[in-house]
C-alpha cells in the first residue's frame, strides 16, 4: 500500500500530475485511485468528463480506466454524513450569538471538517485494503498543511483536553442551562467526536510512515513559486512526513529560442538552478510546457510519460527520517530535518512527555521515547537545514528557556 500527497501552489499543476501518475500506475498494474481533497475540485475537468456523469456519482469513486478510479470527495454530504452532532452543536451556538439561522449554519462548516472527511475515507481504504496505490490531489498548500496536522492535533486533543470537557460539561450542564442563554455540548456531540476519532484511529501513523506515505512537492521556475514550495518542505519535515521528490512543471522547452521568451528562459534556467541546490538530496524531476491544456486521458499520459520515463512512480524515491533520536555524551539530541528556517523562528518547549515545536503558526507535538521524557531541553541550534535539541538531566537549577543559535 501507497499513499503519495501531490501538493504545491494554486495552479502549478497537482491535479494534472495526480491524474497522469494515476493513469502510468494503471498502466503498470497497480489498482490506484486518485482522491482530489480540494473542495474546488477538478479532477473530472482534467480527465475531461462531463459534469453530469460526476453528478450522477455523487463523490464515490468513478472509473476511468484499467486499473484507475478517481474520486471527488463531496464535503457537505460527508459533513451530513459525519458530523451531525457537532455541526448541529456549533450552529446552535453560533446561533444564540445573535448570527441568523442560515447564516450559522453556513459558518459551523468550521475549518478541519472537509480534510476530515476526506482523511476518513483514506483510513477506510487503508483498513479495506481497497487499492494498491492512493494518490491524494491537494489543495494548495495551506490547507493541504492543515489535511496534514489534523490526525496530530485530534489525537492531541482526544487524549488530553476531549475526557475534561465531557467531564465538565456533565458536571455544570445543569446550572449553566439555568442561567445562561448559550447551549452546552450534549452527549451526542461528544459521541460524534469520538466515533470521528475512532474512524481516523491510526491514520497519523500512516501519514508519518514513509514507507507508505510520501509528499511529492509540484513547484513552477518561478520566484514567488519556489518560495512557497520552501516553506512547504519544512512544514511537511516539521509534521514528519517524507517528501521523496519536488516536481518542476512548466519548462519553456528547448525548442522555444529567443525573442519574446528570452527573459523567461533565464528566469526559468536560474530558478531550476536553485531548486536543484535548495531541495539536494531529494531528486528533482522537469516536466515541459505542452503545446495546449492537458485534457484528456491521451494528454495526461503523454504528462506521464515525460515525468516518470522508466521510473515506477509507486516507488519511495528518497526516505531518510524526518527526525530521530541519538546518544550523543549522556545526552540525548532530537535531530530533526528542518530546512529553510532560521533560529529565530523556532520555538520549543517541553511539556510532561512531549516536546513542543512551534514553526510560524504550525506547532508540532512530538512524544519522547521514556528515557528521554526524563530529561529537559538543554540547548538548541539550526545548522545546515538540520535543527538538533540536546536533551539532559538538568542538575542545576530548573531551566525553562531555550536558547538557539543562529544558522551558520
Ligand atoms: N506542463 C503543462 N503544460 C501545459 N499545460 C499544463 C501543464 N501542467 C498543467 N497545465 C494546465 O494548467 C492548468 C492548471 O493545472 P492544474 O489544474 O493541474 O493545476 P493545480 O495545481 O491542480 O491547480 P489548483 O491549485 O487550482 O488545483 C490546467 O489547465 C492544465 O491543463
Ligand atoms: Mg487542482
Amino acid at each position: 500500500m501507497r499513499i503519495i500527497l501531490y501538493t504545491g501552489k494554486g495552479g502549478v499543476g497537482k491535479t494534472s500530475i495526480s491524474a497522469a501518475t494515476g493513469l502510468e500506475l494503471g498502466r503498470r498494474g497497480y489498482r490506484t485511485l486518485v482522491m482530489s481533497v480540494d473542495p474546488a475540485h477538478s479532477l473530472s475537468d482534467a480527465f475531461d468528463l462531463s459534469q453530469d456523469l460526476m453528478d450522477r456519482t455523487t463523490g464515490r469513486p468513478l472509473k476511468v480506466a484499467k486499473n484507475v478510479w478517481i474520486q471527488e470527495v463531496d464535503v457537505l454530504e460527508e459533513i451530513g454524513r459525519h458530523w451531525d452532532s457537532v455541526y448541529a452543536y456549533v450552529s446552535a451556538l453560533l446561533n444564540v450569538s445573535g448570527l441568523e439561522q442560515t447564516l450559522a449554519e453556513e459558518l459551523a462548516v468550521f475549518p478541519g471538517m472537509e480534510e476530515v472527511s476526506s482523511l476518513l475515507y483514506v483510513n477506510q481504504y487503508v483498513r479495506e485494503k481497497s487499492f494498491d496505490v492512493m494518490l491524494i490531489d491537494c489543495a494548495p498548500t495551506g490547507e493541504s498543511l492543515r489535511f496534514v496536522s489534523i490526525p496530530t492535533t485530534l489525537e492531541w486533543y482526544m487524549s488530553k483536553i476531549f475526557k475534561l470537557e465531557r467531564r465538565v460539561a456533565r458536571m455544570v450542564r445543569p446550572m449553566v442551562e439555568k442561567f445562561a442563554n448559550f447551549p452546552l455540548p450534549q452527549e451526542e456531540y461528544f459521541a460524534n467526536l469520538e466515533d470521528l476519532h475512532r474512524k481516523l484511529c491510526g491514520i497519523d501513523k500512516v501519514l508519518a510512515d514513509p514507507e507508505i506515505t510520501t509528499v511529492r512537492l509540484v513547484t513552477n521556475p518561478e520566484k514567488v513559486v519556489l518560495k512557497e514550495t520552501q516553506r512547504a518542505f519544512t512544514y511537511f519535515c516539521l509534521y514528519g512526513m517524507t517528501v521523496d521528490a519536488v516536481i518542476i512543471n512548466r519548462i519553456l522547452p528547448e525548442a522555444i529560442e529567443g525573442g519574446f521568451f528570452t527573459a523567461w528562459k533565464q528566469t526559468q534556467e536560474r530558478w531550476i538552478r536553485a531548486v536543484e541546490e535548495f531541495f539536494a538530496p531529494v531528486p528533482v524531476w522537469r516536466v515541459p510546457l505542452f503545446q495546449d491544456e492537458v485534457l484528456g486521458v491521451e494528454r495526461l499520459k503523454g504528462l506521464g510519460k515525460e515525468l516518470y520515463g522508466s521510473r515506477d512512480p509507486a516507488k519511495r524515491f528518497f526516505d531518510q527520517p524526518p527526525y530521530r533520536f541519538r546518544k550523543v555524551n549522556g545526552n540525548y539530541h532530537l535531530e530533526m530535518r528542518l530546512p529553510f528556517v532560521s533560529a529565530e523562528h523556532v520555538d520549543l518547549y517541553k511539556k510532561l512527555d512531549e516536546l513542543v515545536i512551534r514553526v510560524g503558526s504550525y506547532k508540532r507535538h512530538i512524544a519522547l521515547p521514556q528515557r528521554v521524557a526524563r530529561c529537559e531541553p538543554l540547548s538548541a541550534r539550526v545548522r545546515n537545514g538540520e535543527l538538533v535539541v540536546v536533551m539532559g538531566r538538568n542538575n542545576a537549577e530548573p531551566k525553562t528557556e531555550v536558547t538557539t543559535s543562529s544558522r551558520s
